[in-house]
């Protein structure tokens, strides 16, 4: 049943209570196979809680991607050059390609693309809390791209290396382009720092101030309260833990703010000369669970969009469909024929 993929943690019991012996076997054969950091592939026998914890994270990943398009797809009319709204539409465009390989990652796990969208309009499946904010000013498509897609490739750079084969494949690319989206929002904020004027200055400040705080909650609940964590390291699903993620992005964009001449909003960020890393204030973890839960600013909105982005293209699904139909009743007689 496909609600027991999207939610391992309330089916319950991962682990059967008596297993035949050829199970045993090969539930030992595949731990040593992780241990001896090998990849699995799709054919491979692999614990069921496995895929379900695959099934669960890929899906979510792909929404988030697919979601992600609406915040930003929203600026391309309204993009302030021919060259701005050409980079624009290219990234948008990507994170479509993104939502792509990873549903067809998903799929590779025995779990057809209806049962995902399914999921996803239902409100079923979770997707990245930080698309149910919303993107109010141009600036906020730099600040997107430098600090949203800048804690993407944080998160994702070591899922290239997940023990899931197709997972890991699939993310080689996705990074690739990730990389380009953080350095064009970059660029764009530094434009506008430099050669702006006042107004897109403090424009960039405020775009700033709104999306720090989503984005450093980007991450997920502090390792202490990430119920799935152990078990996904244990598998090789996930290499580096959230807090020591987020403490690598925090450092990072702390240089970064600098060069670009923005101050971050956090008047606790002080350098640890002990740690060698930036401290940071205290998270709103309840604010996280409220946009987690259904209640972000956008939540309803982006909802809704992909509901009827899959309502309006009911037609070319029903064509694609008469269209195989048709070469498939067509195709009989020449195959009798042979
Ligand atoms: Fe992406
Ligand atoms: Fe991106």
């Amino acid at each position: 049943m496909y609600t027991q993929a999207m939610d391992t943690m309330k089916d319950g019991d991962p682990v059967k209570a008596v297993r035949s012996v050829d199970e045993v076997r090969l539930q030992e054969a595949f731990d040593a196979r992780i241990d001896a950091g090998e990849f699995i592939e799709a054919k491979d026998w692999m614990p069921d809680h496995y895929r379900k914890t695959l099934v669960r994270q890929i899906s979510q990943h792909a929404h988030s991607e697919i979601v992600g398009m609406l915040p930003e797809g929203n600026w391309i009319t309204r993009a302030p050059t021919l060259k701005r709204k050409a980079i624009l539409l290219a990234k948008v465009q990507d994170e479509g390609g993104h939502g792509l390989y990873l549903y067809a990652a998903a799929e590779t796990l025995g779990t057809s693309r209806d049962q995902l969208f399914d999921a996803l309009h239902s409100g079923r499946a979770k997707y990245s809390s930080i698309f149910n904010y919303p993107t109010l000013t141009w600036a906020d498509m730099g600040t997107v791209g430098w600090l949203v897609d800048g804690a993407a490739i944080m998160n994702q750079v070591p899922i290239c290396r997940c023990s899931y084969a197709p997972y890991a494949r699939a993310m080689i690319r996705i990074c690739r382009e990730e990389s380009f989206h953080q350095r064009q929002g970059y660029e764009s904020l530094l434009t506008m720092m430099m050669r702006g004027t006042d107004a897109q200055k403090a424009m960039v400040q405020d775009a700033v101030d709104r999306w720090w705080w989503p984005s450093v909650m980007m991450f997920g609940p502090p390792d202490d309260q990430s119920p799935n964590s152990a078990q996904s390291m244990r598998w090789g699903i996930k290499r580096v833990s959230n807090d020591d993620l987020r403490q690598k992005f925090v450092d990072a964009a702390v240089e970064q703010a600098r060069i670009l001449g923005v101050t971050l909003p956090d008047p606790d960020l002080a350098w640890n000369e002990e740690r060698q890393h930036w401290d940071f204030g205290a998270i709103d973890w309840a604010e996280f669970r409220a946009v987690l839960a259904g209640d972000g600013p956008c939540n309803r909105e982006r909802l809704q969009a992909r509901v009827d982005a899959w309502e309006e293209g009911a037609w070319v699904r029903e064509a694609a469909l008469a269209y195989a139909a048709k070469r498939h009743h067509n195709a009989i007689p020449m195959e009798r024929a042979a």
